[in-house]
């Protein structure tokens, strides 16, 4: 019998572990996977047996490349209705915290939402991470944050792990609560949050609904000192916490987050030298938003330099949401990290496998192709592998596969609501 269920060979390997070669790769070589997971990497030349006598299933991929299944570390992707009245006001030079300010924004997603059920949100989300499986993502993060009420933050939840169990994607769940306010706290800021830490975090642990604690620390979000108390109480129903910081203005919301040995602060454009060193030392990732930067027209870049130069570990994510960033696509923010950000297409596609593991505290089973991970691949047309960020609305994806399992794009995402 077979040692291996199936090995593809006669393909190079990007497998973006920490090799001390660029993307830790291996050309003509070959990987093999058993019950799921990476069972062996190498040199075609290194394989102990002919292929077929090794494992049931060759595949010959000559000509192609094979990464990590690529992770979308930070969406909104659960959301009821669109902002598209919003974006043609900012076309007509409103400002995003001015729409925020009269009521819109995050608190006009928030009435959709409470008012959609949950099967309408999964209804409405099968659509959107099909679009980013069908770019070679294998696990995407979903956040809460439009419910604003328990009873809507928990159905938001709720939907985003039906995703998960319905479509072929690891799903991340991420409880953000403290995103805005909601009207009827008009003005009771601390009475809001109050209700975020006594009654949500609890009843979301209770649930087991979410996986991380976010906040918004911002001027049009919640305060240093608020954001506090909501990461005491995520510790301590024993959830590990990330933050939305340093978006449009500085608050000491990343040092505040390395406090609490958050696994991501994000956003960043605004954050200080020490900021940054905070994170350094507590090993928290940068998770850069791209598609948020060129969607708010920003213009202060977040401190990439600094990031290299105190060895703070990038990740690159969608933010995909109905305002700042409406825009399901990883790809595209892989090509936007590098020519918006002047990050390097190495760095860019780190950026979506090894370091997005990481921001999500997956890493011990994703994000490299290293023997005994999950075999999250993705197989793609390309010579090289910086043509996943060069190219720009071109998907060169030719097969996914999901814990092992070949991705049927025809069956498994032709389900009722999927655009064809
Ligand atoms: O990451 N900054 C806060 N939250 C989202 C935006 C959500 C929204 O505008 O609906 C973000 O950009
Ligand atoms: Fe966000």
């Amino acid at each position: 019998m077979a040692d291996w269920d199936t090995i593809w060979i006669n393909t190079s390997l990007a497998t973006m572990a920490v090799t001390g070669n660029s993307y830790g790769q291996v050309k003509n070589g070959a990987i093999a996977i058993k019950n799921s997971r990476i069972a062996w990497i190498g040199l075609m030349e290194t394989l102990p047996k002919k292929p077929e006598a090794l494992a049931s299933n060759v595949i010959d991929a000559t000509g192609k490349w094979i990464t990590p299944g690529l992770i979308d570390c930070h969406t909104h992707l659960v959301f009821g209705g669109s902002r598209v009245g919003e974006f043609e006001q900012r076309l007509q030079g409103a400002s995003y915290e001015e729409i925020s300010r009269n009521g819109g924004g995050i608190v006009s997603t928030m009435a959709a939402t409470r008012n959609a059920s949950e099967d309408e949100l999964i209804k409405a989300g099968i659509p959107r991470l099909s679009n980013l499986i069908r770019e070679g993502c294998t696990t995407v993060e979903i956040k809460s944050g439009y419910g604003l009420e328990t009873s809507a933050e928990l159905k938001q939840l709720f939907a985003a792990r039906a995703l998960g169990a319905t479509l072929p994607v690891n799903v991340q769940t991420t409880f953000l609560g403290a995103h805005a306010l909601p009207p009827e706290f008009k003005g009771r800021q601390g009475d809001y949050i109050e209700k975020v830490i006594e009654e949500m975090i609890p009843a979301v642990a209770e649930n087991g609904a979410a996986d991380a604690v976010d906040a918004f620390c911002e001027n049009i979000g919640f305060t240093a000192a608020e954001t506090e108390g909501v990461f005491k109480a995520a510790q301590a129903h024993g959830l590990p916490v990330k933050l939305h910081a340093e978006q449009l203005s500085d608050q000491g919301g990343a040092a505040l987050a390395a406090r609490f040995g958050a696994m991501s602060a994000d956003h960043l454009e605004f954050i200080s030298e020490d900021g940054v060193r905070a994170m350094a030392a507590a090993g928290t990732v940068a998770v850069l938003l791209p598609g948020a930067f060129y969607t708010l027209r920003e213009t202060q870049l977040p401190p990439i330099d600094l990031f290299r130069k105190h060895g703070v570990d990038i990740a690159i994510a969608s933010d995909f949401n109905p305002g700042s960033s409406p825009m399901p696509s990883l790809l595209l923010m892989l090509n936007m990290s590098c020519t918006m950000f002047r990050m390097t297409p190495e760095e860019a596609l780190a950026g979506a496998t090894r370091n997005a593991a990481r921001a999500l505290g997956v890493d011990a089973d994703r994000g490299t192709l290293e023997v005994g991970k999950l075999a999250d691949l993705a197989v793609w047309n390309i010579e090289q592998p910086a043509e996943l960020s060069y190219w720009a609305a071109y998907n060169p994806l030719d097969m996914l596969i999901q814990g092992g399992t070949v991705v049927d794009f025809e069956k498994e995402l032709t389900l009722p609501g999927v655009m064809a």
